[in-house]
């Protein structure tokens, strides 16, 4: 059976790796989504074979997939495009937690002499890692659902004290566990002290520095999967861990080198640092146009820059953004999508977005690609996107966002902002963009904005001049 074991774990990490290929490409996605549910499904099943339960566990077994298998498909099912990044950030939890209650019960259950020091370290470690991400990913979560604020760190008096006192008593436990690992007792503080640690060093980051930290999150969560691998010697759970763990991590580094952000700040700023405050503010009145303004701005445009944001992905507004271009490209006019590496609340959010919507990957452009050309734009059309355009990221030294690079719409010729409201973004730092001379905002949802611009392009428009500033 060892053989045969071996021999399927071995298709189980080829096909991951399979998996990690296809996903690289919005095209063969869904395929790599397939192959790893296909991998995954071997892994399971030579473990189940492999171990040869008693009948009874099976029972339990199969009833604790049946239900996870309806809770997960429910769950995908039912939510809506913008909140997935939250429910990936819950599933994240719930891959953690699943790590630290394997080494957990196992600790707990197995015979003292079973309990070797390579296990009880490797319990350590993964209890340490598992809990501390169980808990971090639920704060993010709560962030990006707004349930605790968002953008702006949460400051808690002592957080430095308490972050590095949780890690120095967590390390002095595992080290218990290493010297004495028939001991069972150092697994609950050691959880506890993690369980701290997590929320203490979410809470502190910045919005600008939480898109990486989620990513880096998300490496963590497969590195403790890769730690119980370990602890349970099981190598399907080793191999999988470590690619996740592998991927996760590059593609932190990728957002940190985007968002020009270090993960050692990240880090520092997890264990009691914190990001600066909102920033000096927009002091300048706001230009508010009308929908027929908008349009007829539009209609004498012919180079167009659409850069959408998290508001786009909030209103579902991605069709009319895809039928504003259609409509702006058969008048003529030149029309791409400008997209940042952190625009809306996941990797790859608006790329996803205008892939549904069945916009050409040809036009869209990531920032350094475009940076260049926003100067010769007749009009940047902003939707919903609100910190990845905000010029105080260069200018402001204390705005929360300094040091992230933006796209430059504030340079085309005229500044379209189609926002909710004038207020701060993610990271709710005040965006002077929105009072600019060049720029204009029409208010209002998204979609609805759009799709009634569109409707009046449609119609032939009408060759207005727009208005002079209405508001304050
Ligand atoms: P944000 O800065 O969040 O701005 C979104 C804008 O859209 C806000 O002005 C908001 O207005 C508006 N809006 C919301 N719902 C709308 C609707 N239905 N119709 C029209 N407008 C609507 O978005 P962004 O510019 O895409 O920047 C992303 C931010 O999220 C960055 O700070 C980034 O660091 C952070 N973040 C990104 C990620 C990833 S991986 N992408 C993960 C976590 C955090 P209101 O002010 O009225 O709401």
């Amino acid at each position: 059976m060892n053989g045969a074991a071996d021999l399927a774990y071995l298709v189980a990490a080829l096909l991951f790796v399979a998996a990690m290929k296809a996903m690289a490409s919005a095209r063969t996605a869904r395929l790599g989504v397939l192959l790893i549910a296909a991998g995954v499904l071997v892994a399971v099943l030579v473990a189940l074979l492999g171990t040869a339960p008693p009948a009874l566990t099976y029972v339990y077994i199969m009833a604790g997939l049946l239900i996870g298998a309806l809770l997960g498909a429910a769950a995908a099912l039912a939510v809506r495009m913008a909140a997935m990044p939250a429910l990936v950030a819950v599933f994240n939890s719930l891959g953690a937690l699943a790590s630290a209650l394997v080494v957990l019960a196992a600790t707990w259950t197995a015979s003292p002499a079973s309990r070797t020091r390579p296990f009880a370290v490797a319990a350590g470690i993964t209890s340490l890692i598992g809990w501390a991400v169980f808990t971090g990913s639920l704060a993010a979560f709560a962030r990006l659902q707004g349930i605790v604020p968002g953008g702006r760190p949460i400051l808690l008096p002592r957080r430095r004290t308490a972050a590095l006192g949780a890690l120095a008593g967590a390390a002095l436990l595992i080290a218990v566990l290493g010297v004495a690992p028939a001991q069972r007792w150092p697994t609950v503080p050691l959880a506890l002290l993690a369980a701290g640690l997590g929320v203490i060093g979410v809470l502190p980051i910045g919005g600008a520095d939480l898109p990486a930290a989620i990513a880096l999150l998300n490496s963590l969560a497969a590195l403790a999967a890769a730690g119980a691998g370990v602890a349970m010697v099981n190598p399907g759970l080793i191999i999988a861990g470590a690619l996740v763990c592998a991927s996760g991590m590059v593609l932190a580094v990728t957002m940190c080198r985007a968002m020009n952000r270090s993960p050692a700040a990240i880090l520092r700023a997890a264990v009691g640092g914190g990001a600066a405050g909102a920033g000096a503010g927009a002091v300048r009145p706001i230009r508010r146009w009308t929908v027929e303004d908008a349009a007829g701005v539009l209609e004498g445009a012919s180079r167009v820059i659409i850069v959408p944001g998290y508001g786009l992905a909030a209103a579902r507004a991605q069709h009319a953004a895809k039928e504003l271009a259609d409509l702006l490209a058969a008048r003529g006019a030149q029309v791409r999508f400008a997209i940042h590496p952190a625009a809306g609340r996941m990797p790859g959010h608006m790329n996803v977005l205008l892939a549904e919507a069945q916009v050409p990957g040809e036009l869209q452009f990531d920032l350094d690609a475009v940076n260049a050309d926003f100067p010769d734009a007749d009009v940047a059309v902003v939707i919903g996107a609100n910190d990845v355009v905000n010029p105080a990221a260069r200018t402001d030294a204390g705005s929360p966002l300094y040091g992230m690079p933006i796209l430059d719409a504030a340079r085309a010729r005229t500044v379209l902002v189609v926002n909710r409201s004038d207020g701060g973004g993610f990271a709710g730092a005040c965006n002077p963009l929105f009072g600019a001379d060049n720029a204009a905002m029409v208010l209002g949802d998204a979609r609805d904005v759009v799709a009634r611009i569109n409707g009046l392009l449609k119609r032939g428009g009408r060759a207005v001049t727009p208005s002079a500033p209405t508001a304050g």
